[in-house]
């Protein structure tokens, strides 16, 4: 396996990019060879065609797939994971925010070569939207908006006709997540609405559920039902349904009847289960694994402590690595003398308080590891592997969380065969 640095990344490391600031005296460093010299996030794309490729087959013909790439794709990188998925057959992209779907659109012109896929894929915008500025943004990178309550579908259309444009929008109901959406009992009068006003085009009605990762699915009985009755209503004063969708990765595993015409996973995407009862569906892999170095080893006798606030004491002479990665980079501080890394199919256990760029290890029953040598935090290694939701249960939280945090200061390298 090899490894190549994401086109963004090596933009800022480019040494033809950026002069050097003397010219001539010090050759310029080699672009992956930095980037791999801390520590790093590597993103296995073919995990991620296989998941997209599972969830296909797994809602069979006739349903859309629409890969959820907000947060820069759970923190794995939106530009490359949009380009993979699209490739794999995601027939649409949601995001967060309207700079996230303007970022994907301005790939496409800056990367013709490689990201060119992102200038006509359909991107739904899951936020909500308040200012003509935002209407305007949605109607010049050609993403389409969520609508949840009259004003918007107001401001919306309003704006569209000043210039002369139609835009798609996306009708959220909320059936009980009590979040974005216009209420489920009042959907059919927003639907009323949307249908009369020319400049918009109603291309979809969607709702998301609460519960849909837990073992009891009575809340999720009670979303779909809520659903069910709206859809019915706006069937009844004779409107043309469009495309609906509810399900995101925990409903598309667990009943078929929730798929609708689209689906509209995040984690599974990244590989990941929502919950352990939904694990026996159908085979996903990780996308992203987390590797650093270690940049030092030293003997320390019994009865020193270790790190910030002394947390942690030796009882005996210990081997401490320290590693080039802390909670800066993404490994949550509160996972302190919690974890383990992997060295060659080994856990070596982490010491000590996690501090902001660096963190150790009890090495003592390694010897061969050497400085230089690269520990895995989160992926796998000799037939081990940690997973996020690894970190997320000691942590009490969630995978998607744990994946989020490694968005802001690693480099992101993809693995190629
Ligand atoms: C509206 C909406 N749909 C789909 C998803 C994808 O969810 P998941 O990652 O659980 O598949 C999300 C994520 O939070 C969401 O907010």
């Amino acid at each position: 396996m090899s490894i190549r640095s994401m086109g963004t990344v090596r933009s800022l490391t480019n040494p033809s990019a950026a002069p050097s600031l003397v010219p001539g005296a010090i050759a310029p460093p080699q672009p992956i060879a930095l980037l791999r010299q801390r520590a790093w996030v590597e993103l296995d794309l073919d995990a991620l065609r296989h998941n997209v490729r599972q969830l296909k087959d797994w809602t069979g013909p006739g349903v859309d797939l629409m890969a959820v790439v907000k947060a820069d794709a759970y923190g794995h990188g939106a530009i490359a994971i949009a380009q993979a998925a699209r490739s794999a057959g995601a027939d649409w992209l949601a995001v967060a925010t309207i700079e996230e779907g303007g970022q994907l659109r301005e790939a496409a012109i800056a990367q013709p070569d490689t990201a060119a896929a992102l200038a006509q894929v359909p991107i739904l915008v899951l936020g909500a939207i308040h200012t003509p500025d935002q209407v305007k943004a949605l109607l010049h990178w050609r993403l389409q908006p969520t609508l949840c309550c009259p004003q918007q579908a107001a401001l919306a259309a309003e704006v569209a006709e000043s210039l002369g444009q139609r835009l798609p929008v996306h009708l959220k109901i909320d059936t009980g997540m009590s979040r974005l959406g216009v209420l489920w009992s009042e959907a059919p009068q927003l639907v009323r609405q949307v249908r009369s006003l020319r400049s918009l085009e109603l291309a979809s009605i969607y709702s998301h559920f609460a519960t849909a990762d837990e073992p009891d699915d009575a809340t999720l009985r009670r979303q779909h039902r809520r659903f069910e009755m709206a859809i019915a209503q706006i069937r009844q004063d004779g409107h043309p349904l469009p495309p609906l969708h509810m399900a995101n990765s925990a409903a598309t595993l667990r009943d078929r009847a929730l798929h609708y015409d689209r689906i509209r996973p995040g984690l599974c995407l990244y590989g990941l289960y929502p919950a352990p009862h939904l694990a026996d569906t159908m085979p996903l892999r990780p996308v992203l694994s987390v590797r650093a170095r270690i940049t030092q080893i030293k003997t320390i006798p019994a009865g020193e402590g270790v790190s910030y606030g002394h947390r942690f004491t030796t009882d005996r002479p210990t081997r401490v690595a320290t590693v080039g990665i802390g909670y800066a980079d993404g490994v949550p501080r509160s996972l302190s003398g919690q974890i383990d890394v992997l060295w060659r199919g080994q856990r070596i256990r982490q010491i000590g308080t996690i501090t902001m760029d660096q963190l150790m290890l009890d090495a003592t029953a390694q010897p061969d590891l050497q400085p230089g040598d690269t520990v895995t935090l989160l992926g796998s290694d000799g037939g081990d592997r940690i997973l996020a939701e690894d970190w997320a249960d000691k942590l009490g939280t969630i995978s998607w969380e744990i994946l989020c945090s490694f968005r802001h200061r690693l480099p992101r390298l993809i693995q190629t065969p």
